[in-house]
């Protein structure tokens, strides 16, 4: 048997009306828009409401593409959904989905794999798909972040934002699909990039509560190092899975953390930056969410069109990466 089993079928995508820009940190945080542009290349980001909960922006997410699809939630056999920052612990997110869904017909569990998420839950559903577990799957990527990040630290609050996307994985049709896959993690640098607080280890409590330590915590600039380096390895790997050169990418699609990432890792890849998606000004960091908004952005605006050939790659907490090359 041989790619592509899977392919992607139709986007959806949600993010919260309140837009916040960067002037709006300099007023709590010793910050600047000027600082935030150059070194992150991000303007402003959406900020969800108590109410826009992450179940409520996959499911936003999850009707579009059910309604492009002509799906109903009864079709979908499977949920997966990428998230770093679930409405609560337990269950899974998905499960929570798939009951406001009324997916009754579908198995429902989460891929944590932070911003690298969308990737590792697309390989995910391809492998249901390919073993024949599934015909539908939706694909969901959602992240509440700025309930999760520390508000009075400047070196993480900039960055961050809400919002998910969504798709449909079934069945390739006329050659169109996932025509590689490649996924690293190395575990032993998790603590450059982590929640510190608030699991098994460190439950809940008020010391916890008092030195922040159940937000993230992230060495940038490691962190800023080895994301540069790692999606260079995922491109690599992944054209090389699919037998492709740079020049047969139609569109990359790179997680949106950072501007001054996202050139470097286009410049490795060899793929010119008019032919990268970019949306990090708009959105800042989405995690798992980031590809999935893009994606989603870049089928509506005409930026792909069937027959393309899409590069995605990411990398994040864990620290995970990876990359995936589809022609849509
Ligand atoms: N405003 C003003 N100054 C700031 C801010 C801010 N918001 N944040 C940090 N600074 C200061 C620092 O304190 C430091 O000051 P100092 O020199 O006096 O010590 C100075 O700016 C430089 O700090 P650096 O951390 O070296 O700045 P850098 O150029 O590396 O940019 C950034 C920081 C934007 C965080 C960058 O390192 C980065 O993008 N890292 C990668 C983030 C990423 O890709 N994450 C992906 C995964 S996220 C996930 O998985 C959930």
């Amino acid at each position: 048997m041989k790619r592509p089993f899977a392919e992607l079928w139709g986007t959806g995508s949600y993010a919260p009306p309140r837009v916040m820009t960067n002037d709006e940190f300099s007023k709590f945080l010793e910050t600047s828009d000027q600082w935030i542009q150059e070194r992150t290349g991000i303007r402003e980001r959406r900020v969800s409401s108590k109410d826009e909960t992450n179940a409520c922006m996959g499911k936003a997410a999850a009707l579009q593409v059910l309604q492009e699809t002509g799906l109903t939630p009864l079709d979908i056999d499977a949920i997966v959904y990428a998230t770093a920052s679930p409405d609560r612990l337990l269950p899974s997110q998905a499960c929570d989905l798939q009951a406001i869904l009324g997916a009754k017909n579908a198995a429902a569990f989460d891929v944590i794999a932070a911003c690298s998420g969308f990737i590792y839950a697309l390989s995910t559903a391809e492998g249901l798909i390919a073993t024949e577990q599934a015909e539908h799957v939706l694909v969901i990527a959602a992240e509440k972040l700025t309930s999760i990040m520390d508000w009075s630290d400047r070196t993480t609050a900039v960055l961050f934002g809400d919002g998910a996307g969504a798709t449909i994985v079934r069945k390739s049709t006329n050659g169109r699909g996932i025509l590689s896959v490649y996924l690293k993690t190395d575990g032993t640098l998790a603590e450059l990039l982590y929640r510190p607080g608030g699991g098994a280890t460190h439950p809940p409590s008020e010391e916890l509560l008092k030195d922040h330590s159940y937000y993230i915590k992230m060495a940038g600039r490691e962190v800023f190092k080895a994301a540069v380096l790692s999606m260079a390895d995922a491109c690599d790997h992944a054209l090389q899975r699919a037998g492709l050169d740079a020049d047969a990418i139609d569109l990359l699609i790179p997680h949106q953390a950072n501007i001054r990432i996202i050139e470097a890792t286009a410049k490795h890849a060899g793929v010119p930056m008019d032919k990268v998606y970019v949306n990090v000004d708009r959105f800042g960091n989405t995690s798992a969410a980031s590809i999935a908004i893009a994606l989603d952005e870049a089928a509506k605006c005409g930026r792909l069109k069937p027959g393309m050939v899409v590069m995605f790659c990411a990398f994040g907490a864990g620290f995970t990466w990876g990359s995936m090359v589809v022609r849509w």
